[in-house]
């Protein structure tokens, strides 16, 4: 695996990679992989010939109180875990390769970037539409592989690469989860024993309304009530938001008849987490 830190170099990299009919994949990361980010690695393997991975833990996706200085970076173990899947290429660049000084250009998805975790963290998602932008811009992949895990996300960059006739396919790859259904996120190394058990309450939550959407239910209010009494019962995980919402628009929806994307955030102490399921009407 080629480790690469400068844009130059990757650009060249990329396209000097390319043979004619053969498929460049790339996967974002912010680093301390885990399964879910080797889950988007080994979909990139199966598609595509070349497979590129990032790994930039980018500033501008934090807010000013958030975890950036704290957020684990354990750049060795992940170079040998992407070496292992055989990625061929890793671009690491430093925060000034990525942002020059002067630079004053946003890549902003107006409306969508304001819904679920952009409410709640204003400026995320215009941090993180610009850099995917920026990365796309590089490596110039033909496929880039997201986890669903980040489902508002998965809808803002398809909404960009649409936007701005990017010839990207944007590919979702499902959430993997620990044995007890915690979904597998960097943030869950935050989490002592107890608090990692309390932690379960999001899925607990998601399980509930999955069961009553199986067994019939189709009013939204009636599913987020639900949810929210699994809450109510774990009084040391704080709800910031749980909500039923159509997973292209992220548009609040009254009845889920025709499936819908189920989405909760909640603080364990300090340690957001997120975590979702899709309702597919059968
Ligand atoms: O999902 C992430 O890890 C980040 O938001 C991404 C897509 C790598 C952009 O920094």
């Amino acid at each position: 695996m080629r480790i690469l830190t400068t844009i130059s170099e990757v650009r060249a990299a990329c396209r000097g990679a390319r043979s004619p009919g053969e498929c460049l994949g790339f996967v974002p990361t912010m680093g301390a992989l885990h399964d879910g980010h080797l889950s988007l690695v080994r979909a990139a393997k199966a598609s595509c010939g070349i497979v590129a991975a990032s790994i930039f833990v980018n500033p501008t996706q934090f807010g000013p109180n958030e975890d950036l200085a704290k957020y684990p970076r354990s750049f060795e173990r992940d170079c040998e875990l992407l070496e292992r899947e055989a990625v061929d290429l890793l671009f690491a660049p430093s925060v000034e390769e990525m942002y020059p000084q002067g630079a004053v250009t946003w890549v902003t998805v107006e409306e969508l970037s304001g819904k679920l975790d952009g409410r709640s963290r204003p400026g995320h998602f215009r941090g993180v539409t610009t850099v995917v932008a920026m990365l796309c811009q590089i490596v110039e992949p033909d496929a880039a592989f997201f986890g669903q895990k980040d489902a508002a996300q998965v809808a803002i960059v398809r909404r960009m690469v649409r936007d701005l006739h990017m010839p990207i396919e944007i590919v979702a790859c499902p959430i993997v989860r620990q044995a007890d259904g915690l979904a597998m996120s960097s943030r869950n190394s935050y989490l002592d024993a107890q608090q990692r058990k309390q932690a379960l309450v999001l899925y607990r939550s998601l399980t509930r309304v999955s069961e009553l959407f199986n067994r019939g239910e189709r009013n939204a209010a009636r599913l987020i009530a639900a949810a929210r009494k699994e809450f109510a019962a774990e009084s040391s995980v704080r709800l910031d938001y749980f909500e039923i919402v159509n997973p292209e628009n992220l548009d609040a929806v009254e009845d889920v008849s025709r499936g819908a994307l189920v989405a909760v955030a909640a603080y364990v102490d300090t340690t957001r987490l997120i975590d979702n399921i899709l309702l597919v009407p059968r």
